[in-house]
């Protein structure tokens, strides 16, 4: 590649970071909402509206415009198609470019200073971003919950069988709680019980399962998977992206879901699917587990390899069974408790 070649795609690179800062920024101050809600307005009015600061407020109007995120008139700024389509609420949404970029900054950063000492200060590390903490959620529902409603749900056959029986799904390590929300709207007859050891996870599960009239079906609780304990037996018990935080206790983890598991239960164990060689890593699907997996390692994790997953279900006496999808990015790992 040329000099020129190389200096243009590092540009090309350097205009998308800052763009994804600005959006956002426009996403945190809820100012693309703001502006999506009637006519165009002057800064003045925006920083009126979101309850921000003016002076910021018209620093960042003229930033995004640079970037097209907003258009501009006499009449004041308003969204541009490219602003509009960072919105949380709407479906597709790009906000987790937005907030993945902001992640990965400060993931970075502390990669950076802890190379020389080898440091891993733990999942700490996700909660020194005051700003970021309320978006975790919203950024793995709208990443990942497209290709688990249309892929993940209908190829696991295991939902149904649940759900036929008006049984028990337990989330360990739930988030916002997107999956058992999703599960519920599909499958009609099944129950739900999240757990997450994050305050505010739980808050929005709850929050949101309410307000999507779900509330009498999912329950949600503060707590430790290593410590998970449930009077009644569930039929289902997922996992998604949450093994790798607990794979130092996986003979523990995996003891704990086969005993909470009734005969016949199943445990389904979604994981990004770490690649055998490195090589399989250079492809765009893969990039941004490549980059995740060094965040997880600064948090004391690693990605796992699905064939790991599996002998830790063969341990515990469970046969398991894999599903990939995204060309083999993502992993499903179901095993089933003998009958
Ligand atoms: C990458 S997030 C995935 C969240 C959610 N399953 C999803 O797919 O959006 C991992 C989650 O596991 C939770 N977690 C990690 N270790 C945990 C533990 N020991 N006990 C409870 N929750 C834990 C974190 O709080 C976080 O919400």
């Amino acid at each position: 590649m040329s000099e020129e070649a190389l200096r243009e795609r590092v540009h090309g690179w350097q205009q998308g970071a800052l763009a994804l800062d600005l959006a956002f920024i426009g996403v945190h101050g809820g100012l693309f909402d703001r502006l999506a809600e009637g006519a165009p307005m002057a800064p003045e009015a925006l920083a009126r509206a979101a309850g921000l600061d003016e002076g910021y407020v018209r620093a960042w109007c003229q930033a995004a415009y640079a970037f097209e995120l907003l258009e501009h008139d006499e009449d004041g700024y308003r969204n541009s198609p490219l602003g509009e389509a960072f919105r949380a609420e709407r479906r597709p949404t790009l906000l987790p470019a937005a907030v993945g970029s902001l992640f990965a900054a400060h993931m970075a950063e502390r990669a950076a200073g802890l190379m020389t000492s080898g440091e891993r200060p733990g999942e700490s590390v996700l909660a020194e971003r005051e700003t970021l903490l309320r978006w975790f959620g919203p950024m793995l529902e709208a990443g990942f919950g497209g290709l688990f409603e249309r892929q993940i749900l209908p190829a696991v056959a295991e939902f149904a069988e649940v759900d036929a029986k008006g049984g028990l799904a337990v989330d360990l390590g739930c988030g916002n709680g997107w999956y058992l929300r999703i599960l519920a709207r599909h499958r009609p007859h099944l129950r739900g019980l999240g757990l997450d050891g994050f305050a505010e996870n739980v808050r929005q599960a709850r929050e949101l399962a309410e307000r999507e009239g779900l509330g009498d079906r999912l329950s949600f609780r503060e707590g430790d998977i290593d410590h998970f304990a449930s009077e009644e037996p569930a039929d289902l018990i997922a996992m998604n992206r949450a093994l790798h935080h607990v794979w130092d206790q996986r003979e523990r983890v995996f003891n704990l879901i086969r005993d909470h598991l009734k005969p016949g239960g199943v445990a389904v164990i979604w994981e990004p699917a770490w690649p055998d060689s490195v090589d399989a890593l250079r492809t765009p699907n893969r990039r941004p587990m490549a980059f995740q997996n060094l965040a997880e390692y600064v948090q004391g994790n690693h990605f796992l390899r699905p064939a790991e997953i599996e002998a830790a279900f063969a341990e515990v006496e469970m046969e398991s069974r894999l599903y990939t999808f995204n060309d083999g990015a993502e992993a499903v790992v179901v095993g089933r408790r003998p009958g």
